[in-house]
């Protein structure tokens, strides 16, 4: 493939200081997995220290505000995190689109941000159980691709994560068909939208992936890598989802 595998863990409100050392067994299997980029994204709490210990692994955060600074008690800019190390960002993870209320427009401003500090964004979208029911988990993802997705500008490279609602720490990953179906969606937007560049960039799969699953996933056509969140959590379970990879 043109696309090389990105593996991105995402610790969700999980990690401490002690959790750091699962890095050291995560980053030697990075180096080991030619070909595959690997990230971990930790609380905003533990970048700094996380990106000081990450021999090679690439740091990334959450979330990032679409301002680069100002009056707004809580949040944390693009230029912060690349100041603590980060190289990469979430943007629109379903949980803050749900809790945090985040609209399409507010992701597209988030990912703008990102991508506008150098930032490596991963921009996520996925349908939920009732919208999967209904028959329009296509439409649903489409309309979030044409809200979310920021412009294509800037030194930073634009990632794309499907991530089915249902699917996301529930042990229920999506079927290998439904995954195939969903990212050549996703491809053909991405081609319509940004031309030939949509060809090179990578769609991840994230919900339940895990040592047992995540060679099947990879093995489908346009899945380029995975958002893995619970699994991220230590080495024993992320290490062989980054073989599964190489
Ligand atoms: O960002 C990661 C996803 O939400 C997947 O989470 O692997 O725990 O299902 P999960």
């Amino acid at each position: 493939s043109v696309r090389r595998k990105l593996i991105a863990g995402n610790w969700k409100m999980n990690g401490s200081r002690a959790q750091l050392a699962e890095l050291s067994a995560i980053a030697a299997a990075a180096r080991e997995a030619a070909g595959v980029d690997v990230a971990i994204c930790p609380p905003f709490t533990l970048i700094s220290l996380a990106a000081a210990r990450a021999g090679g692994l690439a740091i990334g955060a959450q979330d990032c505000h679409q301002s680069d600074s100002g009056a707004h008690t809580g949040n944390v800019s693009a230029p912060m995190l690349k100041e603590a190390g980060a190289r990469l960002t979430i943007v629109g993870h379903s949980e803050r689109r749900a809790d945090q209320h985040e609209s399409d427009a507010l992701v597209s401003a988030k990912a703008q941000a990102a991508i506008r500090h150098g930032l490596r964004t991963i921009v996520c979208v996925g349908e939920s159980e009732a919208d999967r029911a209904a028959g329009r988990a296509g439409k649903v993802v489409s309309a979030q691709l044409s809200g979310s997705l920021p412009d294509p500008e800037g030194d930073g490279e634009m990632v794309v994560a499907y991530e089915p609602i249902w699917a996301i720490g529930t042990g229920k990953s999506a079927t290998t068909a439904d995954v195939a179906e969903m990212h050549a969606l996703i491809r053909a937007h991405l081609i319509d939208n940004f031309g030939d560049r949509g060809g090179r960039i990578r769609i991840l799969y994230g919900g339940s992936v895990k040592a047992e699953n995540a060679a099947e996933l990879f093995a489908v056509d346009n899945v380029d890598g995975a958002l893995v969140g619970g699994a991220s959590l230590t080495a024993e379970q992320f290490v062989p989802i980054i073989q599964a990879a190489a």
